[in-house]
């Protein structure tokens, strides 16, 4: 006999006579209710076990986290809380877990725990809600670019190229660690490396996505970027996937317009096909708020802040008005800041976005032209010789979600910035020739899907969205 989904029972629009269903049980309670989940919803399905007629031994083994089998009658349910039940007349245990031993007891875990146990976790109602909403939005990512028409780029994961010019790389090598081949001057000789060059795992694929976009017109990538940042918040990964769509002939404005537009699609798209997930995080966030100080917690539940995100304009500002607000602040006049801001060309820290979206415009902002000195190097140069045509969007208690900017389509121009920041013409020479050949103004940002998901699951650690997570001393499973 074939399984039938638990969402499915639950969803049925009659009694059925016989069904089976499969999955790990939640609870077994007075040795009769089991709470069944199989994964494809957040809800359970309770199955009745007809305790007088079943081994005592078969009873001890329903235990929670035990993967069992049950054959029965779907009917309508007396107890409160379902419609429908399944009645058992069959019952298999397909895998035991010993009930001492299973990590994941019926109670609440703290968060930490569960990320030592990343393998099981997402048997919990929070860390299936938010793995199924994860998938959900990376379908919706793809939905949202191919009804559009663009093409989907996999750019390449090992890569010669800082596309960041961070120098923020996760090295890539074949070579020993003992008797290094070195060259004549002693350095390492990448010639006689796997790729007979240094290489390293992708921090972005822009650059090789812009050869794309110049050919194909509008192009995307989704894929995992590493960067060996060590940066240990809950904002940053070493491993994240990034969606970068890059587009021919738009402008900055034109950027924005479809950075915004894309994100509402998704997160409309997410609270259409997962309501009950959503609902549950919402009371997860809910319940955790209380715990915090009054003046701490978010003032909307989770649903009305991603509303608000879909029903509002974000903020469009430029660096120079972000400066003035943020010179006239209470918390830098007051020194609460940690880095001060004294003159414009100051980077933004952290604490400064979140200032500006969270207490000042309190909706999504999109900061644009930015200094050119704390940009990338192939962003486009404004007329006023200073500033550069960069935007982020910085979302409220996430920070900078998106980056991007349109770029630089002047090959001289180009050149001279490569020169000054001592990127190598030679190693890029394949990313000049879409400025020697038929160059044209093109855009381009890049969302980091992890802050996306953080966001529509009001979840407020990024190890928490990711199945497994990356981060600086862990690389576990
Ligand atoms: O601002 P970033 O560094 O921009 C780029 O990589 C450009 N090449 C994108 C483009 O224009 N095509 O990174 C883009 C986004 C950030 O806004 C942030 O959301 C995310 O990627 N991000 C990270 N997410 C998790 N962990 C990290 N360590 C991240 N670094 C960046
Ligand atoms: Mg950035």
């Amino acid at each position: 006999m074939k399984h039938t989904k638990v969402k499915d029972l639950l969803n049925s629009t009659k009694t059925l006579h016989e069904v089976n269903a499969k999955g790990w049980v939640r609870t077994f309670r007075n040795s009769q209710f089991i709470a069944l989940n199989d994964g494809s919803t957040i809800n359970n399905i309770q199955c009745v076990v007809d305790f007088e007629n079943t081994p005592e031994e078969t009873l001890k083994r329903i235990t929670t986290g035990a993967a069992i089998s049950v054959i029965g009658e779907l009917v309508e349910s007396k107890g409160a809380g379902q419609k429908y039940e399944i009645q058992v007349t069959r019952l298999e245990i397909l895998g035991d877990s010993d009930a001492e031993k299973f990590p994941m007891q019926p109670k609440k875990h703290s968060l930490e725990f569960l990320r030592e146990n990343a393998h099981l976790r997402v048997r919990t109602n929070a860390f299936g809600a938010i793995m199924r909403v994860r998938s959900v939005l990376s379908f919706a990512v793809h939905h949202y670019f191919q009804e559009k028409g663009f093409v989907y780029v996999n750019t390449p994961i090992i890569t010669g190229s800082d596309a960041e010019g961070a120098g923020e790389m996760f090295k890539v090598t074949a070579l020993p660690f003992d008797n290094t081949p070195r060259t004549e001057e002693g350095k390492i000789n990448y010639k006689e490396d796997f790729f007979g060059k240094e290489t390293n795992l992708t921090v972005s694929g822009q650059l090789e996505a812009e050869t794309f976009a110049m050919a194909l017109g509008q192009v995307y990538t989704f894929g995992p970027t590493f960067r060996a940042e060590n940066s240990n918040t809950s904002r940053h990964l070493a491993e994240f996937w990034m969606i970068e769509p890059e587009v021919a002939f738009n402008d900055l404005n034109d950027n924005m317009d479809l950075a915004e537009d894309f994100i509402q699609y998704v997160i409309k798209y997410v609270m259409e096909k997962c309501p009950e997930d959503l609902k549950f995080l919402e009371a997860r966030l809910t319940e955790e708020e209380k715990a915090k100080p009054q003046a701490e917690r978010s003032e909307m539940p989770l649903l009305e802040k991603l509303n608000f995100v879909l029903e509002n304009n974000f903020k469009r500002v430029s660096y120079t008005e972000a400066i003035d607000i943020l010179r006239d602040s209470t918390p830098n006049k007051k020194k609460k800041f940690n880095y001060i801001i004294n003159e414009w060309g100051a980077d933004l820290q952290s604490e400064h976005e979140r200032y500006l979206v969270e207490k000042h415009f309190k909706c999504p902002v999109i900061l644009f032209d930015y200094p050119a000195n704390i940009k990338a190097f192939y962003m486009r140069l404004n007329e006023d010789g200073k500033t550069v045509r960069a935007m982020d969007i910085l979302f409220p208690g996430i920070g900078e979600i998106v980056g991007g900017s349109q770029r630089e389509e002047r090959y001289d121009v180009l050149v001279e910035k490569m020169k000054v920041l001592g990127i190598d013409e030679e190693e890029l020479w394949w990313y000049l020739d879409t400025r020697r050949f038929g160059s044209a103004v093109h855009s381009g940002f890049g969302l980091g899907f992890e802050r996306l998901v953080l966001f529509v699951t009001g979840m407020s650690n990024i190890r928490d969205v990711i199945p497994f997570p990356r981060t600086p001393m862990n690389a576990e499973f």
